[in-house]
């Protein structure tokens, strides 16, 4: 839930924006992610294994009594307007491409809107591999579903809220983000199988800190090497497609399918794959290793995702991988490796509680001496997926 503090903020920032209204106001928030493990895995409908964390984005607004929706970020002072009718994607990524999105995914879907208007407020970093769109996505779904009475299950508000990623904003994402931002579970990881969307909830060990390392680096890469990997996955796909019918998507693929078609797709489409089926065989045993707390699995699994990451899905960039480095020769690290779809943003790591600021101060310093950049390094805890309610 929202602290008191945070609704009578938003509250202000509503009425200083849009002035004074006697509409009744609705709230929203939902959370970014940390993914622990299982990256580039869901839109193979693969296995990913993220927590839902403590930084959120939140949304406070009305009814209008015209067809206009507007949109206000607090964080960066910019206010959008539209007619309802005139909503289109808008070929870029703007700051309010992920809060307009939602609404427009909704009246494709035929369901009937009023003009509103609503502030945003948003802690989740941008471009951190910290999701910080699907958090925003998400929590202007929960807020049109509460101030119109929608009654969307949470599922669809997931599956609404990624159509809106990629219909609106155009980037090709998998599901896991949004999915986490409304299931996600206090001091839990989300199992999640993305293909039938069954999710575990997985207790985090409680000696054990979630510590995230911001790299700084923001690649303008991100989305177009995004749609690229899935281009060269479809070629072995397809490859093995031709060999058997079955298979419709690379978590049906196997080894000895893998080899069968090597000598007919390109190296790189081979080594993408590879990656892929080792990565899913690792998110099973991380959840176990969670479960049980085995320290030296989980150190292993992580440094076999970033390693997998670096080399053949090559999403990874120097930075990270120093950071990773860095991390590894820390006392009380129990794994380390990049989160997020890469290129940039953040690195995850499981630190033995007590360590956390030790660990901080040595990423810092040994980050600077490296790479002569400054790192930002946040303790984070397994928070709540979204909600919503009314005033
Ligand atoms: C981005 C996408 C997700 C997922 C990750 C990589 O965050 O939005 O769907 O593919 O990259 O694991």
């Amino acid at each position: 839930m929202i602290e008191n503090e945070y609704l009578s903020f938003l509250k202000h920032e509503l009425n200083n924006v849009f002035g004074y209204s006697r509409e009744r106001v609705c709230f929203s928030f939902a959370p970014g992610r940390v993914n622990l493990i299982g990256e580039h895995t869901d839109y193979h409908e693969g296995f990913v294994f993220p927590v839902a964390v403590n930084l959120r984005t939140f949304v406070a607004g009305r009814l209008r009594r015209d067809d206009l929706v507007c949109a206000c970020s607090v964080n960066n002072r910019q206010k959008i307007e539209f007619r309802l009718s005139e909503l289109a994607p808008p070929g870029q990524s703007l700051w309010w491409t992920y809060a307009l999105g939602p609404i427009y995914v909704l009246r494709e879907e035929k369901i009937h809107l009023d003009g509103m208007e609503f502030v945003i407020y948003g802690e989740v970093p941008q471009g951190g591999g910290l999701s910080s769109s699907a958090a925003l996505e998400v929590a202007v779904l929960l807020f049109v579903n509460s101030l119109f009475n929608l009654s969307l299950p949470p599922d669809k508000v997931a599956y609404l809220a990624r159509r809106a990623e990629n219909e609106f904003a155009g980037v090709p994402c998998g599901i896991m983000d949004q999915w986490a931002a409304v299931f996600g579970r206090e001091g839990h990881a989300l199992f999640i199988d993305c293909r039938g969307m069954e999710t575990e909830f997985v207790p985090v060990p409680g000696r054990w800190s979630i510590v995230v390392c911001d790299s700084g680096v923001r690649h303008s890469l991100a989305s177009s090497e995004y749609a690229k990997r899935q281009e060269e996955c479809r070629e072995c796909l397809l490859a093995v497609r031709r060999k058997h019918p079955h298979v419709k998507a690379l978590l049906d693929v196997t080894e000895e399918m893998l080899e069968e078609v090597r000598g007919e797709i390109s190296e790189v489409a081979y080594r993408r794959c590879s990656y892929v089926l080792e990565e899913n065989r690792r998110v099973l045993e991380a959840k176990e290793a969670l479960r049980t707390g085995n320290r030296e699995k989980v150190r292993e699994l992580f440094g076999g995702s970033h390693e997998g990451l670096r080399y053949k899905y090559e999403v990874s960039c120097s930075e990270l991988d120093v950071l990773v480095e860095i991390a590894g020769s820390i006392p009380g690290v129990v794994g380390a490796r990049m989160t997020g779809g890469g290129f940039g943003g953040n690195t995850v790591n499981l630190v033995e509680k007590g360590m956390e600021e030790e660990f901080g101060r040595i990423i810092c310093q040994e980050y600077k001496k490296h790479t002569g950049k400054e790192v930002k390094v946040r303790v984070l805890e397994a928070g709540e997926g979204g909600r919503a309610w009314q005033e």
